[in-house]
């Protein structure tokens, strides 16, 4: 059935490629929030593509504008509705297309707010109805009707998409939608609905043919990727195995994978691979037990330590990288003591620090010990010179060592000099020919420079 909608939109994507044949139109999409955005815009970018619309980069020439929205924290939703106040500017004065679509859009109240103070809006839709693109633009080209294709029930697993991959090199796989666990925080079980899996063949398949065409490293996508349940006892450990085995793949990353399934299979494949990524993410949230308990994490703030001590102890040379969340409803000083304290223990490569921002329709809302935004901040800034202080303890260990380094591409800052990530995601800069871009090379650090080391080519890689 999922197919047979598939080939419909195609007939869409072939009607509109007529009614645009000759014009030249171009597309400009903003998106925002986590990877798994960044893949659905890639999916939206090869539907337009074939449709006929070039992307551009210039806002200001643009005949259609998506908007491919995050709700996970407050600040994002600030973004978009600037961002539509620019576009009704254009819209004034041109006739263009405004979509917009992904996680805000399945919140009742934004859409509300959407209607009401941006009814030039032509396109709104959801997170189970992206597939669905072509016959929304088909329909606003055609009738000039303003469109709502939301559906609050869960969508299904959708294969044959067009995607327009962003990278050449590194390519990312979702491999499951949804979450089930509904930390009280989070607005993402209510955006992305339950939990629902790819098969192990449609994931391989997708990754056997990035191989073909020269793509090196894969990441995994999944709201929670070890929950990874591919039928008849095929779990994420069993696909990680599999991946592992095509040929032309040489770096595996995953994200996210959460502490409370984080089994010992998975452990297990990790220490065996010779190609899953030196770090790991996994989301602390909180270092105490107290508040995990009401975020309805499911696990202890010694559980979370006895985990990183195995995977430790087994893999010698793994690293962490961390969301933390700071200032949770009735967070003690005491509690933030002990997220202090398990990033001490730690000594995480990474953390992603973010302040606690009430959702609405989370049970996390609705209590009423929310902590004042000044002490919210005062503690992101202690753990943040905490953080800082372990980087450049931390990036000592690299100097001397020699790093296998996938080479990205020029650096932003130092047009001379190009650029790639150690295994353990950590940005290294050295200076070779153009030539080595897409290629793994090894490369030895010579200098560290808190946010990135300096390095040297080796000559045999
Ligand atoms: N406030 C702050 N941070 C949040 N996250 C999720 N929901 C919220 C929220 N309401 C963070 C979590 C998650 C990351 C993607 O975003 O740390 O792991
Ligand atoms: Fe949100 Fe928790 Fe699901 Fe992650 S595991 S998406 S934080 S509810």
């Amino acid at each position: 059935m999922e197919e047979q909608k598939i080939i419909e939109q195609k007939e869409y994507i072939k009607k509109v490629k007529e009614i645009n044949k000759n014009k030249q139109l171009k597309y400009y999409i903003l998106t925002m929030g986590c990877k798994l955005n960044e893949n659905d815009s890639e999916k939206m970018m090869g539907m337009l593509e074939e449709m006929n619309y070039i992307q551009t980069e210039n806002m200001k020439e643009a005949d259609l504008y998506i908007i491919n929205t995050c709700c996970v924290r407050e600040n994002a939703e600030e973004k978009v509705f600037g961002k539509l106040g620019e576009l009704k500017a254009i819209k004034d004065k041109r006739d263009i297309i405004i979509a917009i679509g992904g996680c805000m859009m399945q919140e009742e109240h934004i859409q509300q707010k959407i209607k009401k103070s941006y009814p030039f809006v032509d396109i709104m839709f959801g997170t189970h109805t992206l597939y669905k693109l072509p016959e929304d633009i088909y329909i606003t080209l055609e009738q000039n009707k303003k469109i709502k294709d939301i559906l609050d029930i869960d969508g299904e697993v959708y294969e044959g998409i067009p995607i327009k991959r962003t990278s050449s090199n590194s390519a990312s796989v979702t491999i499951m939608y949804g979450c089930n666990n509904f930390c009280t925080y989070c607005i993402v079980p209510y955006v992305r609905g339950r939990e629902r899996s790819r098969t192990p063949q449609n994931i391989l398949q997708e990754i056997e043919e990035l191989a073909k065409k020269g793509y090196k490293e894969v990441t995994l996508l999944g709201q929670n990727v070890n929950s990874y349940n591919g039928g008849e006892g095929y779990k994420f450990a069993n696909l990680l195995r599999d991946v592992e085995k095509i040929d032309g793949i040489e770096t595996i990353k995953f994200v996210s994978p959460h502490p409370k399934d984080f089994t010992d299979d998975v452990i297990e494949a990790i220490k065996d691979s010779k190609k899953i990524s030196k770090l790991l993410h996994v989301p602390l949230q909180s270092g105490s037990t107290n508040v995990l308990k009401v975020m309805n994490r499911k696990y202890t703030k010694e559980q979370y330590l006895s985990l990183v001590q195995k995977i430790k102890k087994e893999i010698p040379d793994i690293a962490f990288s961390t969301d933390i969340i700071v200032g949770f409803p009735g967070e003690t000083e005491e509690d933030f003591e002990d997220t202090l304290d398990v990033a001490e223990k730690v000594n995480f490569e990474q953390i992603f620090m973010f302040i606690y921002s009430r959702r609405v329709g989370t049970p996390a809302d609705k209590m009423e010990n929310q902590i004042p935004e000044e002490i919210k901040h005062k503690r992101f800034n202690r753990l943040k010179e905490l953080y800082e202080n372990k980087i450049d303890e931390n990036n000592k260990k690299y100097i001397g060592t020699v790093q296998k380094v996938l080479v990205e591409g020029t650096s932003r800052n130092n047009e001379d000099m190009l650029t790639g990530r150690t295994d353990t995601n950590k940005v290294i800069i050295f200076k070779g020919s153009n030539e080595l871009i897409g290629e793994m090379i090894n490369i030895k650090i010579i200098s560290e420079h808190k946010w990135y080391l300096k390095g040297e080519l080796l000559n045999e890689s």
